[in-house]
């Protein structure tokens, strides 16, 4: 067991308000050193220095999680950092992940017994090996000092304010917190990383007369500055986009500042924030004390390191952008949580994004850790009789459907994806007391008012929460999540009769109240039952009886489509599944139409405004320019990125026909007015290639499979057996 659970929780006396504070002792290594090893954690977020070097803590660390339950404990080799004689070993700690999103959950708790509610704490272990065989520890205890640091404050919504010219008092020795170490987890998820760079692509003199410099791409991260100004100040303010007068614009940012003020004595140094970060692509600089050299400000993509095994290209450019938005979208909201949006006073795991977004992700990166690690802390704060938030590290106690569903889906989809038992096992016990709640409470359940409904659907102008009715999706829900709790039991072969009753009950629920529109009209007094959404809904999770009812479902939501002018009016709930209720069930050529649609409301409406990531609303900017409500207007929203699922499984047709694609189809579904589409996911087993191309009147597909990996294709409905390696089959267009 590592020593950090012997050591001290510390902190500052008293309240340390957004302050960084540095906490140090100095020691002595007695001979040559061989190994020195450093655990170390915080409440907040920290850095980790010995002798003024880095010792290799990463961005953020040590993440966000139930921090009243679970904290990720970092571990380093430092050996090269420490020398024989005097060291200093210092630790940095801002409130980070600490804000308001943090401590709410109804229950108010203590994260740290003894922890002033706006404190933050730090507790390491340095193991010191001697050359020759002796070793020593340091360990964060009384002895430490604690004082304060040029970063006067740090907060995850407002920014940084570094003064350069503070000169710290004296520091004063830490308190020790009355704190166990029981809750220290060594890191369980994906460490976060600093990616892509990205220069000043233009420095914009808007309209307004204001400087703003602009990086071509909207991301989560923060500037490097290269800072040669004289005595005075710097202020930067970050946003997403300009406004149709070509004005900066960052009302959508709420309360939160999102400012980096940097306080210069003059001298040159280099600034990067290291408690914090931004969601943004362009800068505005409100204040610039010297003159400003565009080559030496540059952005840094931060975000949770994940290997890379999905990529999609095809010949449609509107289309590709799409899918890089998707990526992007990603990328920007995998910071250690998966997040609802990086840059306004949220930021949070909302479970219903991730739920609707899981299965593309699973494809477009390996998520497989990054999930265990969210879903250990929904485990976390599951409540006592089964309920799971809607927020992962909690905020409320609210349930939703869709969004508390997340337990059951999200295991099913990582399952599906990577193949690995386990993600069922470790959440079996969450997802069981979960459909449990929703036996027991059932009728207060789906009558409760708070449902998010069909977040964001257009069937109601200018309203959250769409047409389709709360009740039918959380029924619909408690089916689908039963239906897949019980495939996953009999995985792990346990019993599950009662949540066959219990599916069984929903699906009566479903013919009883929600099929027949005289019904519905008669005991809701009106007939909004049926929506896009509700189509979607019964015809992706099965809620139908026959063969017959399927196509008469499938024909009534084509028709739907097209009447309106072949457009979606979906929310949250109904997109992730259009296009696949359609192209499942003999429409694939409406589901193209609705995917290349390029006015809006479509996918490549944001592309062709200009959208770098995927926005929150269909209408984020309006057609005529203007922008939606301030309140609720995110641009860099994965949720509608779920699309990039459909491109890999019905354009490229990559299927698993056993999880983990142990055994896998190709099913590719062309329409003329793509030319030619290649996608490739590495699994478990080895990488997928689909790759189809239209020549004259042929098509001619080449499918890559790995050894051992039993796979077929089916073609205009014609099946053909593969082997391991290329296979290319030619076929008379259809
Ligand atoms: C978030 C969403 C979330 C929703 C709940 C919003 O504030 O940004 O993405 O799912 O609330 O409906």
């Amino acid at each position: 067991m590592d020593k950090i659970y012997n050591s001290k929780w510390i902190s500052a006396k008293g309240s340390a308000g957004n302050a960084v504070f540095e906490y140090s002792k100095r020691f002595f290594a007695r001979k040559k050193i061989k190994k020195a090893t450093l655990c170390s954690s915080a409440i907040g977020v920290y850095t980790a220095k010995i002798n003024g070097a880095d010792a290799g803590v990463y961005p953020l660390a040590p993440g966000w999680t139930m921090y009243q339950y679970r904290v990720q404990y970092q571990k380093n080799d430092v050996s090269s950092l420490i020398k024989e004689g005097e060291n200093v070993i210092s630790l940095s700690v801002g409130r980070g992940f600490l804000c308001q999103a943090v401590s709410h959950d109804g229950t108010p708790r203590a994260l740290l017994t003894g922890l002033d509610p706006s404190g933050t704490a730090v507790i390491c272990s340095l193991d010191l090996l001697y050359d020759d065989g002796s070793t020593e520890n340091i360990s964060t205890d009384e002895t430490w000092l604690v004082g304060q640091t040029k970063w006067r404050s740090c907060d995850m919504y407002d920014g940084d304010v570094y003064d350069s010219t503070f000169i710290p008092p004296s520091p004063v020795s830490a308190s020790v917190l009355p704190a166990g170490t029981d809750t220290l987890v060594f890191q369980d998820g994906c460490e976060i990383g600093e990616h892509e760079r990205f220069g000043v692509k233009e420095v914009i003199l808007t309209p307004r007369g204001e400087t703003v410099l602009d990086f071509g791409q909207n991301i989560t991260g923060y500037l490097q500055i290269k800072v040669r100004a004289t005595a005075g100040v710097c202020r930067l303010t970050y946003g997403e986009v300009l406004d149709k007068d070509g004005n900066f614009y960052r009302d959508n940012y709420r309360a939160a500042k999102a400012q980096t003020t940097i306080i210069c004595g003059g001298g040159e140094f280099v600034f990067k924030p290291e408690f914090t970060f931004y969601g943004f692509r362009y800068v505005r600089v409100d204040e610039w004390n010297g003159e400003l050299v565009p080559d030496d400000i540059c952005a840094v993509a931060v975000y949770s390191n994940m290997e890379r095994i999905g990529n999609f290209h095809c010949s449609h450019d509107g289309l590709n952008k799409l899918y890089e938005n998707v990526i992007w979208g990603q990328k920007g909201n995998f910071l250690d949580v998966p997040t609802d949006c990086p840059q306004r006073d949220e930021r949070m795991g909302w479970t219903g994004d991730a739920q609707v977004f899981s299965s593309c992700a699973a494809k477009n990166f390996d998520v497989l850790r990054f999930f265990e690690k969210w879903l250990s802390d929904m485990r976390a704060c599951q409540k006592d009789d089964g309920r799971i938030p809607v927020v992962v590290p909690s905020y409320w106690a609210r349930t939703s459907a869709a969004w508390s569903d997340a337990c059951v889906i999200i295991p099913y989809n990582l399952y599906m994806q990577y193949g690995d038992e386990r993600i069922i096992s470790d959440n079996y016990d969450m997802m069981r007391r979960w459909i449990d709640y929703l036996r027991n409470n059932f009728d207060d359940y789906i009558a409760d008012k708070r449902h998010f409904g069909d977040w964001l659907a257009l069937d109601v102008p200018d309203e959250y929460s769409g047409k389709t009715p709360k009740e039918f999706i959380a029924v619909a829900f408690c089916a689908r999540s039963t239906k897949l709790f019980i495939e996953m039991s009999k995985i792990l072969g346990k019993e599950c009769e009662k949540y066959s009753e219990f599916y069984d009950f929903c699906r009566d629920v479903i013919r009883r109240d929600f099929s027949d529109e005289s019904a519905y009209q008669a005991s809701h007094g009106d007939s909004s039952l049926f929506t896009q959404t509700y189509y979607v809904l019964r015809l992706s999770f099965g809620l139908y009886d026959s063969d017959g009812e399927r196509a008469e479902l499938s024909e009534k939501l084509n028709d739907m489509v097209l009447s309106c002018g072949t457009h979606l009016t979906t929310g949250f709930v109904g997109t992730p599944y259009l296009l696949f209720a359609l192209s499942d069930n003999g429409y694939v050529k409406t589901a193209y139409s609705l995917l290349l649609r390029k006015e809006y409301p479509s996918w490549l409406y944001q592309v062709s405004r200009g959208a770098t990531t995927m926005w929150e609303h269909w209408d984020g900017i309006k057609e005529n320019g203007d922008l939606w409500d301030e309140k609720m207007n995110s641009f860099n929203h994965y949720a509608y990125g779920s699309v990039g699922d459909w491109m890999y499984s019905v354009m490229a047709g990559i299927k698993p026909t056993r999880a983990g694609y142990g055994e896998v189809v190709f099913e590719p579904a062309v329409d003329e007015r793509i030319s030619s589409v290649s996608a490739s996911i590495k699994t478990p087993h080895g990488t997928l290639i689909s790759k189809w191309e239209i020549c004259a009147h042929d098509v001619k597909f080449t499918f890559t499979v790995p050894e051992n990996v039993p796979a077929s294709a089916v073609i205009f409905g014609e099946k053909y057996k593969l082997s391991a390696g290329e296979n290319v089959i030619d076929v008379k267009l259809q």
